[in-house]
């Protein structure tokens, strides 16, 4: 469990299912992601995955939290993925009603911190190009791009927790 000031961040449970592809399939949610649609079935699938497979650290280990409100209201859901000893990414979602009040980033902020527990010390994020919301919470954030392929359409953002500011 991951406390913010307004947020509490915790792993995703089967009571979120129906919160998760209301949000998950609004137009402007999905628009910069990786589905076109996202099912229960899609859901139910990864949220039995997440309970079975708790968070350490370890290479290949992936999880997806829930950001609720502090009343327990689910307003977005983050992802995260160990790539190897030195590396995380990220992804992020919020539910479009809840935009532009500063939970995002105020979530990953929150995630970025927690992630200092553990061994690696590069968060990476890839976004597409158009995805201007994205980028600005990844600048806020102290993100700097490294990569970018007009093929895939997408830019490459990290940062290093031991820098300073982070
Ligand atoms: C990317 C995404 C999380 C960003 O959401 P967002 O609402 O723009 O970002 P934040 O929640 O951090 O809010 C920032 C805005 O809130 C405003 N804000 C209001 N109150 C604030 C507060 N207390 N603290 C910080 N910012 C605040 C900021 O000024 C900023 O406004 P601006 O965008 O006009 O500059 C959201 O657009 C999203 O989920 N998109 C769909 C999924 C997606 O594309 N994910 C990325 C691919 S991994």
């Amino acid at each position: 469990m991951i406390e913010t000031e307004r947020l509490l961040i915790r792993y995703l449970d089967q009571e979120d299912i129906d919160r998760l592809v209301t949000y998950r399939n609004k137009p402007e949610v999905a628009r910069y992601q990786s589905w076109n649609h996202y099912s229960r079935f899609e859901a139910k699938g990864r949220i039995r995955y997440v309970q079975k497979h708790p968070y350490t650290g370890k290479p290949k280990d992936n999880t997806q939290l829930a950001i609720t409100l502090k009343n327990g209201t689910l307003i977005g859901d983050l992802h995260l993925e160990v790539l190897n000893r030195n590396t995380v990414t990220i992804g992020y979602t919020l539910d479009s009603t809840y935009w532009g009040q500063g939970y995002g980033r105020e979530a990953v902020r929150g995630l970025l911190e927690a992630l200092k527990e553990f061994p690696q010390r590069k968060v990476i994020a890839y976004i597409y190009r158009q995805n201007d919301r994205s980028r600005k919470l990844l600048l806020d954030l102290g993100f700097h791009k490294f990569d970018e392929s007009s093929f895939y359409d997408d830019e490459g953002y990290i940062l290093r927790l031991d820098e300073e500011g982070s």
